[in-house]
């Protein structure tokens, strides 16, 4: 098949979806490659668009079994045009649950047609040093796979004549999805004294939940719990507070401390 560009869209508030698509990208020798990080609110206002001559990978992070609510909502407005796509998603060493054959269902519905399919592990969002959580993954292990994955691909891509509309792509998860919970205002974090008001909290916020003035404000009712300012801040200023989310933390450090290995799925 005649591939022209290579397109790799994420949303990766803690950047290791990101690492991952990086990775699957070097496995590849497609010369015109575009990546497409959908992390930011402002780079959400721009639709996904590819074509069938595009080859297309999407890496996102698990959030309760299902995508997260934001990313699933730009997914639903990209525009695919019989598109050979690839399916990755990523998540803390819990479970991946529906969120790779919601992801799968998004992309046919949106008119790409799903070649293959990974998932892979990354550091769990809530891991802090006294609740660790599949710490440093994807390590230099999982990178190695994502990069002969890519490669896979590749040869893949390369045998088909034409984008193979026919072949169908099976993945686990449920219907209906695993329901999403409510959510709501959680009043996690701590901000330490050693604050300097820089900001770098605030620019990686995806949901633009954090105002600097004098002080550091947050918008409870809009975070989506990422803790990439948690993990961005250069002083560590910002830590999590025992509640809710910290529990939740305790129980996945102990719970899921059995190191899970990346799965991979063919067309
Ligand atoms: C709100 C929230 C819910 C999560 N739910 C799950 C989950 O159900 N299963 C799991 O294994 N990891 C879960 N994670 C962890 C992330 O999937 C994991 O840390 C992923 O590597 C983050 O991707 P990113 O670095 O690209 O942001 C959750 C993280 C957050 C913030
Ligand atoms: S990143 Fe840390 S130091 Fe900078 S404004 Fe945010 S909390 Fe303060
Ligand atoms: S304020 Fe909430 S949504 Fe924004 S970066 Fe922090 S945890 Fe993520």
């Amino acid at each position: 098949m005649n591939i022209q560009s290579l397109k790799l869209a994420c949303f990766s508030p803690t950047g290791t979806s990101l690492s991952i698509l990086e990775a699957i990208k070097q496995g590849m020798h497609i010369e015109k490659t575009e990546i497409i990080n959908a992390t930011r609110s402002d780079q959400r206002k721009q639709s996904l668009l590819a074509a069938s001559n595009d080859l297309l990978v999407i890496a996102m992070p698990v959030y309760s079994g299902r995508l997260p609510v934001v990313a699933e909502q730009w997914l639903q407005q990209m525009s695919l045009d019989n598109t050979p796509t690839v399916c990755v998603v990523v998540y803390g060493n819990r479970e991946y649950d529906d969120a790779l054959l919601e992801l799968k269902n998004i992309v046919q519905q949106r008119g790409g047609v799903p070649v293959a399919g990974a998932t892979f592990i990354g550091e769990h969002s809530f891991s802090t040093d006294s609740t660790p959580i599949a710490v440093s993954r994807p390590d230099s292990t999982d990178l190695g796979q994502a990069r002969a994955f890519g490669e896979q691909i590749q040869s893949i891509i390369d045998s088909f004549d034409a984008v193979p509309v026919d072949k169908k792509l099976n993945v686990p998860g449920n219907l209906p999805y695993k329901a999403i919970g409510k959510g709501g205002a959680l009043d996690f974090i701590d901000i330490s004294t050693a604050c300097t008001l820089c900001g770098q909290c605030a620019s990686v916020c995806p949901v633009d939940a954090i105002t600097i003035s004098d002080s550091v404000t947050m918008d409870l009712e809009n975070c989506i719990h990422c803790c990439a300012c948690i993990k961005a801040c250069p002083v560590h200023a910002r830590t999590m507070k025992e509640g809710a989310l910290m529990d939740a933390a305790k129980r996945l450090s102990t719970m899921c401390n059995e190191p899970k290995k990346p799965t991979f799925f063919f067309a």
